[in-house]
């Protein structure tokens, strides 16, 4: 019986590089929830259309997608029956206004976020981590110059998220350095 099982819809915030996706991978599979990542999401419409070519354009300079085309696909999936014991949300949301909007779906179906992490790491580190993918995997924004603007994207409007969640009680500050596998200890201690 489902019932009984602990819901978890959780948030991961944090910078370029910070081990999001590394580590919403390693919890779905500890946890039984799927991973949704609206970077993923997004970098799956590259595909020659003309919605692919417009996001192609944000994603490759580092900027925000618009928010309606990002709720349009993210509750498109939220919509999906393996969503309804819970997810991780990775990468979402990026900005005030994305919260807010995604506020608005939480009650409308009567649910609520379980937790919003928040994964801390410096940026003489983060710009290493992402330096050294740029050299073994093939991310088109993992230049210098989209790096940089990443990084600034993520202090003027992501991290206002932070002060927009801190409010509610649901946020937890996690340490984002170390080994993979002390984030993840980090982070289930947190969530379990
Ligand atoms: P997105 O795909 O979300 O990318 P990002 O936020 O830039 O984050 P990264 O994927 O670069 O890093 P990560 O934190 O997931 O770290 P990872 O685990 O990969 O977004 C891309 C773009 O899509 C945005 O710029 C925007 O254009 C658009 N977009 C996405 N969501 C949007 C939204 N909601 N609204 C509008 N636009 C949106 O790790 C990084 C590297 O470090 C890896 O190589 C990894 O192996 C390594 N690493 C991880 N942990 C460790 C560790 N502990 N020690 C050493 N190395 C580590």
């Amino acid at each position: 019986d489902h019932n009984d099982a602990p819901v978890f819809r959780i948030v991961f915030i944090g910078p370029p590089g910070a081990g999001k996706g590394t580590q919403c991978r390693r919890l779905s599979e500890r946890l039984s929830i799927p991973h949704l990542s609206t970077g993923e999401m997004l970098r799956a419409t590259k595909d020659g259309s003309e919605v692919g070519e417009l996001v192609a354009s944000y994603i490759d300079g580092g900027r925000l997608a618009p928010d309606d085309l990002v709720m349009k696909i993210l509750t498109r999936r939220l919509e999906k029956a393996d969503c309804s014991s819970g997810y991780l949300l990775d990468g979402f949301p990026r900005n005030v206004q994305q919260a807010r909007l995604m506020d608005d779906y939480l009650s409308s179906q009567d649910e609520q976020l379980t937790h919003v992490i928040s994964l801390c790491v410096p940026q003489e580190i983060l710009i290493e981590r992402l330096a050294r993918r740029a050299e073994t995997e093939d991310r088109d924004d993992d230049t210098d110059e989209t790096i940089r603007v990443r990084l600034e994207i993520f202090e003027s409007q992501t991290r206002p998220v932070l002060d927009y969640y801190r409010q509610s009680g649901i946020l937890t500050d996690v340490d984002g350095t170390g080994t993979m596998d002390e984030v993840s200890q980090r982070l289930l201690a947190c969530v379990v």
